[in-house]
């Protein structure tokens, strides 16, 4: 039974990110919903070695929306999408998880509702509404042109003119996404009160959507011009966003918001943040450790998008090392290599044909780099993008770089026609057949079974969850460190990401491989591993 009273819980914990449109379909709606998620849970975590082992869930959004965004707009923050189930439905799902001692975060979406939210409903209804400052509303320039120069996320300005009262308002997103005025005590109010309200049906913490770009300048200055700007890169750089993304305001909300979580024993947040490592750090509220108990990293997936970032040694040591030097003492980094918006690794990686095989040496560094990981559903599989016909295609940001539909489609439990997801017509269409659960669970060489069996190596080595980092090497094609508990053996973690054998000069003593992605290395080693083309190993000291 999960405790509420292990505040720690979270530096330890593997928490797996279910999009829950997509991992289990209970009613034939061709959707998925908290009753299909409850009904998995013991793929997750059962307690035994046939499970996932994973310790926590993070759901992307569960509430009533209008699904411009599939659920970042959000019109209830305090209730459950129709789509997805009720509020019952959601207390129980709570339930089962801690039974299981799975922990539940949800998608706390602070920077922006959806325009149906009966706040933004009011708040639109005249200048001068009660609710008018809720939202970011500006006059036009003497010219009529937009406040200032600020771009939407999903493309074109970040203004809306409302024609009936004569005001823009600002939406970082799409249209139907008006930006929250943090700047108003009374929506920090209720929006801490909507942390309260589900910390008291039990979860046990959030992920925070776009924390980054919570607090603006409180001048709504334009943002400077890019001067690397170059023609061919994408619309979105042309100009530096200081004014809305970072803004330094935005750490004292992230500090209101801690102190909210810290009124209940054991919750955690996570943030959604972009910027360089610096930032990032920032998140965590430096020496006091007062801001966000962790905050993503997303430099292993792309370290400026829509630029992918390489599966190169070198680069791979850089983003550790320099997360490492910017987190502050007692802080620790948070990776995640896929999400909801991004391509899937396996696919992203796979310009010539090996991403399947990166994808098992990805699933060793993920769950041997120091931080908290965050495994994307059906990255265990190694699922693939999907390609989506055009009249299929949902997602309505598909400027957001590239589209999001192909990593979003349903999870695979089996290769029958609905692959265990659902009796009904799935909302996005199915990957191939032959990666899915049931198959993957019979064979031992597969990605699942060495998540599986990565997870609980993870859960049982002291060094492996909560050792020190040591980088030992990074080289053209090996990355590698170390990673050490007092009092316990050290592993070391390493990486070849090169097409070729490549060798490995391990500190002294006897290694015995405690894990790897490719069977082909002989234990116990001394001196030096040999790691396979595109492998990852795990190596414990003996004795
Ligand atoms: C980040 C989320 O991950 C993404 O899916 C969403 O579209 C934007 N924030 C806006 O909420």
């Amino acid at each position: 039974m999960a405790s509420p009273g292990d505040g720690d819980w979270w530096r330890r914990a593997v928490i797996y990110q279910v999009y829950p449109r997509s991992f289990q379909d209970s009613n034939g709606d061709g959707i998925g919903d908290l009753q299909g998620i409850i009904d998995r849970l013991d793929y997750l975590n059962d307690g035994t070695p046939a499970s996932l082992g994973i310790d926590a869930i993070w759901l992307s959004p569960t509430f009533p929306s209008p699904m411009k965004d599939f659920g970042y707009d959000v019109s209830d923050y305090r209730d459950v999408h129709p789509d997805f189930g009720t509020l019952a439905t959601m207390d129980r799902l709570v339930e089962e998880c801690h039974r299981r001692d799975i922990r539940v975060l949800l998608d706390f979406v602070p920077n922006h509702s959806s325009d149906q939210h009966p706040w933004f409903v009011e708040s639109r209804s005249s200048r001068q509404s009660p609710k008018r400052d809720w939202y970011v509303w500006r006059d036009p320039k003497p010219d009529g042109s937009p406040p200032n120069n600020w771009r939407g996320v999903f493309g074109g300005s970040a203004w809306e003119l409302d024609q009936a009262s004569g005001q823009y308002y600002l939406h970082s997103f799409l249209v139907e996404q008006p930006d929250l005025n943090w700047r108003n005590p009374e929506v920090v109010e209720a929006m801490h009160n909507v942390l309260r309200y589900w910390m008291d049906r039990g979860v046990d913490g959030f992920r925070i959507d776009v924390m980054h770009m919570v607090l603006k300048h409180p001048e709504l200055l334009d943002n400077p011009d890019n001067p690397d700007w170059k023609p061919g890169d994408p619309e979105l750089w042309r100009q530096r966003w200081v004014n809305n993304v970072n803004y330094p305001d935005v750490y004292g909300a992230v500090k209101g918001i801690r102190k909210v979580l810290d009124e209940y024993p054991g919750r955690m947040a996570v943030g959604e943040v972009m910027g360089n490592s610096v930032h990032i750090a920032a998140y965590y509220g430096n020496e006091r450790l007062d801001g966000l108990h962790l905050a993503f990293n997303f430099h292993y997936i792309n370290q400026r998008e829509p630029v992918v970032t390489p599966w190169e040694a070198p680069i791979l040591a850089l983003i550790a090392r320099h997360a490492e030097e910017a987190m502050p003492p007692g802080a620790q980094p948070c990776y995640a290599f896929s999400n909801h918006d991004r391509p899937r690794f396996a696919s992203r990686h796979n310009g010539d044909g090996n991403g399947p095989a990166r994808a098992r040496a990805a699933a060793l560094l993920l769950l041997g780099l120091r931080g908290t990981p965050f495994v994307y559903y059906g990255e265990e599989l190694g699922m693939l993008d999907v390609d989506v016909p055009e009249d299929r295609l949902q997602d309505p940001a598909r400027f957001y770089s590239f589209g999001r539909d192909p990593a979003r489609t349903p999870m695979q439990w089996d290769a029958s026609p609905g692959r265990g997801f659902s009796s009904g017509e799935p909302w996005l269409p199915f990957g191939q057949a032959e990666i899915n659960v049931a198959a993957q669970s019979a064979d031992p060489g597969s990605l699942l079974s060495l998540y599986r069996r990565a997870l609980r190596l993870r859960r049982g080595e002291q060094s492996l969850h909560s050792g020190a980092y040591h980088e030992l090497a990074a080289t053209n094609d090996v990355f590698a460190f170390v990673r050490e508990a007092q009092g316990a053996r050290p592993v070391v973690v390493a990486v070849n990401t090169g097409l070729a054998p490549a060798a490995l000069p391990l500190p002294p003593g006897q290694w015995r491989v405690l894990e790897s992605s490719h069977p082909a290395i002989a234990p116990p080693l001394a001196g030096e591993a040999t790691l396979p083309p595109l492998g990852a190993a795990w190596f414990a000291l003996e004795g």
